[in-house]
């Protein structure tokens, strides 16, 4: 496995006050560090950074993974370079906690980047949490790309990146793919695919809470700051997670999650899922996506 696993995501916003309120305010994530325009803000468990928030647009900046040391980056570089996979050199990339990385270049349009932490990565303690906000999410679970050629898209991480396919959401042997999950280690996905745009969109950016009891008290929360939830509460086929989506200040969409598989073995084949896709979407419930769900950033 080259990549070891999701370590931050940085989004584009129009404007960083606005952002910077929803996101640590309502969202619960702690300012890490404010620099060049950008906002780092994390789960509050180390003193990492989960979320970059970036001013101008929206949408997607770049989702990046870890790697153990500089010698794993080099190698990683010269295994993706040497695929012809469009890198940017290795550089110091200016961001918290960044000792080192290299861009990738997706076909899709999006960018992914490789780093090395310049010190331990921790793990969210207990006794470590901000208190602030009880609900504030523990990790960032994932990234959602959306894309207009699944099947393609998941061929590239899977050969190029050296993803692993959890899960293929294809609703009849005929249809394209809809859906796919893809793995860099044990989680049930890093990077997922959504049918849609090209253009290198974002579908949404996910946040990994402490059980669904969590999810709920979410929903509670961004109901008495007045922000509408766009689905959910519900549970997904694929991943098993439970799950609710809300658009930030500028439609940039957020899932709280909880209680995402673990998919340990490497060899495990995906698994595709068939048949109508409102119980694939959400296991309780035969309410498909909301149509608003066709819409990236
Ligand atoms: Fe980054």
């Amino acid at each position: 496995m080259t990549l070891m696993s999701l370590d931050h995501a940085v989004i584009r916003v129009r404007d960083l006050e606005t952002a910077l309120r929803w996101y640590r305010d309502i969202l619960g994530l702690m300012v890490i560090e404010e620099r060049d325009g950008a906002v780092y803000l994390g789960c509050g468990g180390d003193a990492h950074f989960d979320l970059g928030l970036m001013a101008g647009g929206v949408g997607l900046d770049h989702a990046a993974f870890a790697v153990a040391d500089h010698a794993a980056l080099t190698a990683a570089y010269e295994r993706f370079a040497g695929r012809g996979v469009r890198c940017s050199e290795i550089e110091q990339p200016g961001e918290p906690g960044i000792a080192s990385a290299f861009r990738v270049f997706l076909p899709t349009g999006h960018t992914f980047e490789v780093v090395v932490r310049d010190g331990t990565t921790g793990y969210p303690h207990p006794t470590k949490w901000h208190t602030a906000a009880a609900h504030a999410p523990i990790d960032l679970s994932h990234v959602t790309l959306m894309v207009e050629d699944v099947q393609a898209a998941v061929e590239f991480l899977r050969d190029q990146l050296d993803f692993a396919v959890s899960d293929i959401v294809q609703p009849t042997p005929e249809s394209p793919w809809v859906f796919a999950f893809t793995r860099v280690g044990e989680n049930h996905h890093d990077i997922a695919l959504a049918m849609g745009d090209g253009g290198g969109k974002l579908h949404h950016v996910a946040f990994q809470v402490n059980g669904v009891g969590e999810v709920v008290h979410f929903a509670d929360r961004l109901g008495r700051f007045g922000w509408k939830i766009e689905a959910g509460v519900g549970r997904h086929g694929p991943g098993g997670n439970t799950f609710l989506y809300v658009r930030d200040p500028f439609g940039n969409r957020v899932e709280i999650t909880a209680d995402v598989a673990r998919v340990p073995n490497r060899w495990e084949p995906p698994k595709v899922w068939t048949g109508d896709l409102s119980a694939i979407f959400n296991v309780w419930t035969e309410e498909p996506p909301p149509a608003s769900f066709a819409e990236g950033t």
